[in-house]
């Protein structure tokens, strides 16, 4: 049995967030009922699209295994309907623009009245506060939530990464939230709200960030950052720390063979200090192992760069996987910096699921990312993403129980859109 069988989720998100969360509880077996405007759907079915007319891959990599009900939720008949499914739903979800949901009708306060079961999760930029009321993307997230200013190289302007830590770490965070809520009602029978706001998010994923800012405004300067080994001085807030490693064991990015070709022909290399002496064998300076200079942790740390420069005088001549081929039976930490399109064609990530291929009636077959999470008893399926209006029908009828009656009288009055054709698998 799926771990979330038999959960319902009315599923009111848009973009990336949102569609995240519930698609994570798509993948565990709850039935996540997608609410989209009539005629236009999720705005990312039409963004960014490779093929003309067909869903994008933007839209159809974060909606899998979900139903998708076409539904005006501002229509006098669409609201009906919408209280129907809040009366019979476990969960509604959204990460409308704020305040858009109360506009709509639905408040918290009218959501629990209606289903005091039910448990209401939102995404929004901010928390409760200055900025509470404003639109938010993942790079603003990644900026107000400390991971730009963090990021990028010494002296330079702060950078956003490509880990969408604001839309999908937030998403992240929301289903666990969610579930703890279900597991709570468990024993209390009620639902509540859950909220997670994308700066905190962004924040939560930043911790030891602000862990470093405390520690530069008690202790001084960040021994373990390039630039103390560099004598150039600290400010007063935490510097962007350019490819050092976030903990006490110094790592760099090194070049390697290639690399004046391959842009990602590059590892990433930890001298950590248990394997030293394998480090120093592994790039011909044995010397380096009891010399004082270089034998400790504390004594390298100013002469990071010249270390660093030994070991990718040496990575240079090796490719990225011949240095973890190398350095792995040593216990060295190594990784080889992977592009997009050799982690799309890597066999152990296909063989887990990681990476899985997806037929979709419109588009045919693409790549996209399977659940990273794996349980023993409930593995995931990844299942294409609906068509817009695919289970209009389906859903009137079988989960909210309309009759063929009221589904004609539900069309008549437009509330629902066209009829869909069903696709052909
Ligand atoms: C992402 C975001 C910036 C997009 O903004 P947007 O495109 O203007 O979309 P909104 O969320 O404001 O929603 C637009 C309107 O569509 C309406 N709408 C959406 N689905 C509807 C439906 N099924 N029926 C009727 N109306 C619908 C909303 O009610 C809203 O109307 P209103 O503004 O008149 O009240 C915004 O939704 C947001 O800040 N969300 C929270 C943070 C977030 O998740 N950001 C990351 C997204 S990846």
């Amino acid at each position: 049995m799926k771990a979330l069988e038999g959960i319902k989720i009315l599923d009111f998100t848009h973009v990336q967030s949102g569609p995240t969360c519930t698609q994570l509880l798509a993948w565990f077996g709850a039935d996540v009922i997608k609410v989209e405007r009539p005629g236009v759907g999720d705005a990312t079915r039409g963004q960014l699209r490779d093929i003309p007319d067909v869903d994008s891959l933007y839209f159809t990599m974060l909606n899998h295994n979900k139903r998708s009900i076409e539904l005006n939720g501002k229509d006098e008949t669409g609201k009906e309907i919408l209280e129907r499914l809040v009366k019979t739903c476990d969960v509604l979800v959204e990460n409308f623009a704020p305040g858009a949901l109360d506009r709509m009708g639905f408040s918290w306060e009218r959501v629990h009245e209606l289903n005091p079961r039910m448990i209401m999760a939102s995404i929004k930029g901010f928390g409760p506060g200055t900025y509470a009321d404003c639109k938010v993307y993942e790079n603003i997230a990644q900026c107000a939530g400390g991971a730009a200013s963090t990021t990028g190289m010494l002296g330079e302007v702060p950078l956003v990464t490509g880990a969408q830590i604001g839309d999908s770490g937030t998403g992240l965070h929301l289903a666990f939230g969610i579930v703890t809520a279900l597991f709570h009602r468990e024993t209390s029978g009620q639902g509540q709200r859950v909220t997670a706001a994308m700066q905190d998010g962004v924040l939560n994923l930043c911790r030891v960030k602000l862990r470093d800012q405390q520690r530069l405004e008690t202790a001084g300067p960040l021994t373990e950052y390039s630039q103390f080994g560099e004598d150039i001085p600290f400010g007063d807030a935490v510097p962007r720390a350019g490819n050092d490693s976030g903990g006490g064991q110094p790592g760099r990015i090194l070049k390697c063979k290639g690399w004046e070709d391959d842009p990602d022909s590059y590892t990433y290399f930890i001298t950590q200090a248990a394997v030293w002496k394998n480090i120093c064998d592994v790039i011909g300076k044995p010397k380096w192992k009891d010399d004082e200079d270089y034998a400790t942790p504390n004594a390298r740390l100013p002469r990071l760069n010249e270390v660093f420069g030994a070991i990718e005088d040496w990575t240079m001549t090796k490719t990225k996987f011949e240095v973890m081929d190398i350095c792995n039976p040593m216990n060295i930490p190594v990784g080889p910096i992977l592009s997009m399109k050799e982690i799309m064609r890597d066999q152990s990530l296909r063989d887990t699921g990681t990476v899985v291929e997806v037929d979709h009636p419109t588009r045919g077959k693409y790549y996209s990312v399977g659940n990273p999470v794996k349980l023993s008893d409930s593995p995931s399926e990844v299942l294409r993403s609906p068509l817009l209006g695919e289970h209009t029908d389906e859903i009137l009828k079988d989960v909210l129980n309309y009759s063929d009656d009221e589904i004609a009288e539900i069309r008549a009055s437009g509330a629902v859109g066209e009829p869909k054709i069903q696709a052909a698998e």
